[in-house]
């Protein structure tokens, strides 16, 4: 039977309908862009080299030089793993798609950027969903990850570091995950966009890739790397995955942008990556402590987790208060833009009762969102 219920994309649907639109704006989750004259300081002879770039279709899997630019980054996979996407949005896509069937089930957790969710659910599977714990630090709750992922899953949807809350998966979840997953045969899809965007300065989180062997990987250089309007992402996978979402990929935009690919290698320059990595870690460094601030005089009111990673903070705003009515409230009486919290929640998991924001934005625009989400509570 044809399915015949659409499930719109709600975070993204709230970025278009609203972004742009408002004087401050804590909605973002991309860090602060670079421009081609920061990649030119970085790699001199940048923009010349861009300049004299013959804008004829890329290879459609992506460039060599890319390709195997980004493998470098996945411990044993090499460039044939590697399919270079618009951005990870279209990663998700295909390979979602090219590996869930109608009447299949998935399990995914939340709450989550919620992609592969509405994706899963529009082609007619469906999902099941292993909640992160808010009273346990949002840690993954194991209990429910057994129970959720039965003989009819085919896919685990895992997002490390997590938009929105910025946990890390640590050691045990993630053997706990694989192992849920070798059970049944299922592949995990691993959104790892948000990787390099650690907060403790350490190693970069390691990519789920290499821990079990039906993993597809997804990442972007829309976080850490500073260039989201580039628009290339990229999966990892086993080679005969991999062809499942390339024959997708092949419909859908035939190739990423040449220009984009041209921008991304320079940003795969092992000279240049670690440097963007820097970069973007350093807008991390103060605006949490802001954020807390203002938690810490509200604390019968509001209460938040320190991001392990992201720039992202996933705020209660205690009993009774709704973020999408919240959240309202501050665009139309503060002009200031905030994530509602329903957005990144599943259907068995409400969360209402959060706002996300990014603290990684310049400083006087997080104090003045900070001062009108105080003022609203007042
Ligand atoms: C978890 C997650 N996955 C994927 C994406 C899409 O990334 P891209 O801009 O590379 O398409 C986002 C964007 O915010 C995200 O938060």
């Amino acid at each position: 039977m044809p399915q015949t219920e659409f499930f719109p994309f709600e975070s993204e649907r709230y970025q278009s309908d609203f972004e742009g639109r408002h004087g401050t704006d804590l909605s973002g989750s991309g860090g602060r862009p670079l421009r081609l004259v920061d990649l030119e300081d970085l790699k001199p002879g940048t923009i010349a080299r861009l300049s004299e770039e013959g804008w004829g279709y890329p290879p459609v899997p992506g460039t060599e030089a890319l390709r195997a630019g980004i493998a470098v980054q996945y411990p044993g996979a090499s460039p044939e793993n590697v399919l270079v996407t618009v951005g990870a949005a279209e990663a998700n896509l295909i390979a979602t798609t090219g590996l869930v069937a109608p009447g299949d089930r998935i399990a995914a957790m939340v709450p989550h950027y919620l992609q592969i969710h509405g994706i899963a659910r529009n082609l007619g599977a469906t999902v099941d969903e292993i909640p992160l714990r808010p009273d346990r630090g949002w840690a993954l709750d194991l209990d429910v990850l057994d129970r959720a992922v039965g003989e009819k899953t085919k896919l685990i949807a895992i997002c490390s570091p997590n938009n929105p809350t910025g946990r890390v998966l640590d050691t045990a979840e993630r053997a706990a995950v694989i192992a849920a997953a070798d059970r049944v045969g299922a592949w995990i899809l691993s959104d790892e966009v948000y990787t390099g965007l650690e907060r403790d300065a350490g190693a970069e989180t390691a990519s789920l890739w290499g821990d079990y062997d039906k993993v597809v990987a997804v990442g972007s250089l829309s976080k850490a790397l500073g260039l989201p309007g580039a628009r290339i992402g990229w999966l990892v996978a086993p080679r005969a995955a991999l062809q499942l979402a390339w024959r997708r990929h092949e419909y859908a935009v035939i190739s990423a942008g040449s220009f984009d690919m041209a921008v991304a290698e320079v940003a795969f320059d092992p000279a240049v990556r670690p440097a963007l990595v820097a970069r973007a870690r350093g807008f991390l460094a103060s605006g949490f402590d802001k954020v807390a601030a203002l938690v810490a005089r509200h604390p019968n009111r509001l209460s938040v987790t320190e991001p392990q990673a992201t720039s992202l903070c996933f705020i209660g705003l205690g009993a009774g208060v709704g973020g999408a009515d919240f959240a309202r409230r501050l665009r139309e009486e503060r002009d200031t833009l905030v994530m509602p919290g329903s957005v990144f929640g599943g259907q068995d998991f409400d969360t209402d009762g959060f706002v996300r924001i990014t603290h990684a934005v310049a400083e006087d625009r997080l104090e003045r969102g900070l001062a009108a989400i105080e003022a609203l509570l007042n």
